[in-house]
């Protein structure tokens, strides 16, 4: 194995419903690794300010472990305006926009990776944009919508402006979250790109990041999603931290189910609410142990009543 370089950057992706506030600061106090985060996206609405609440999941004092950048999902250049006008009076240095999104209620209405097919269109929304931007605006991608080769036409109407990076998941659309990476397409998008580039997409252990390393050597930064998700040690494996003895490691998830649990007992109201988010981050936390199927049967047959209890005998089983 190659030695860990501790000066890799790394990136929290943003997972919907997963990688909220109270993730982002659970993990960074537990387990540390995260340069970054981009968080989840908005979805802008058409002559509405973002909500409340929205702004609450950024501000920078909810955030003050892991430093995160907003993101938006728009194809509207007035509603994109006043979102980045909004977010730099909050604080924000910087936004990133959301070319990447393959839901049918935002790519098949021309938004996320829908609008990947029409570099025109992104080519417009970006002249209208960029006019008088008031923070730093960087992109998160796939390689195409249905076609695997929109990335080209896309990369050069993105290196006309002033960016500060490009996020590219190595994937189209209709792949989902499924299917092979394209490395090969991944490392021609980078040849392409004159912003920072940052490679997203199945890093999922400290080998595979050495190997892709090794393919895309000019890459800026790596984004991180569902690998870090089974495997919160992840990121600090990366950077160089040796893995921690299993007692260690069961204390740190402790310490981390805890946070999670007391976190969503004060963002979210009621206790179905939260067994639910539970439920969302169990099913990504149960591969940090051996039988993880068997974590997560037991988890989901849990109740309000007997959940503690449950997450008790979760914490008894072998680690993975
Ligand atoms: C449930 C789910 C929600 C996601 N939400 C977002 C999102 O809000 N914004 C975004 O840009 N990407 C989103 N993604 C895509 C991820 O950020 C990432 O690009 C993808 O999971 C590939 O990276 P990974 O293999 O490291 O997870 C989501 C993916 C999943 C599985």
């Amino acid at each position: 194995m190659i030695p860990a370089s501790p000066i890799e950057t790394l990136i929290l992706a943003p997972i919907r419903g997963v990688t909220d506030v109270v993730y982002r600061d659970a993990h960074a106090r537990c387990f540390g690794g995260f340069d970054s985060a981009v968080a989840p996206f908005f979805q802008l609405r058409q002559g509405h300010p973002l909500r409340m609440g929205e702004l609450k999941q950024v501000a920078a004092e909810n955030n003050r472990a892991l430093r995160t950048i907003p993101q938006v999902l728009t194809n509207h250049p007035p509603t994109f305006s006043a979102a980045l006008r909004e977010l730099s009076a909050a604080g924000h240095a910087e936004v990133n926009w959301n070319l990447g999104c393959p839901y049918p209620t935002a790519a098949g209405r021309g938004r996320g990776a829908g609008l990947l097919p029409d570099p025109t269109r992104i080519d417009s929304i970006l002249a209208e944009v960029m006019n008088e931007v008031p923070v730093r605006l960087s992109v998160k991608m796939r390689l195409g919508y249905h076609d695997p080769d929109e990335f080209r036409a896309v990369m050069e109407v993105l290196n006309r402006y002033p960016l500060s990076g490009v996020i590219v998941h190595a994937r189209t659309a209709d792949q989902m979250g499924d299917g092979l990476v394209d490395v090969v397409r991944a490392g021609q998008a980078l040849a392409l790109c004159r912003h920072p580039f940052i490679y997203n997409g199945d890093i999922a252990d400290v080998d595979g990041l050495f190997d892709l390393r090794r393919q895309l050597p000019q890459t800026a930064a790596w984004m991180i999603g569902r690998g870090a998700l089974r495997n919160p040690f992840l990121p600090a494996l990366i950077k160089g931290t040796p893995v921690p003895p299993p007692d260690v490691r069961r204390e740190a998830l402790l310490k981390f189910h805890g946070l999670l649990f007391d976190g969503y007992g004060q963002w979210l109201s009621g206790a179905r609410h939260r067994m639910d988010k539970m439920g969302e981050q169990w099913d990504y936390l149960a591969h940090a142990f051996s039988d993880s199927q068997a974590v997560m049967s037991r988890i989901r047959r849990s109740h309000p009543g007997n959940y503690e209890a449950a997450v008790e005998w979760v914490f008894t089983q072998p680690l993975a």
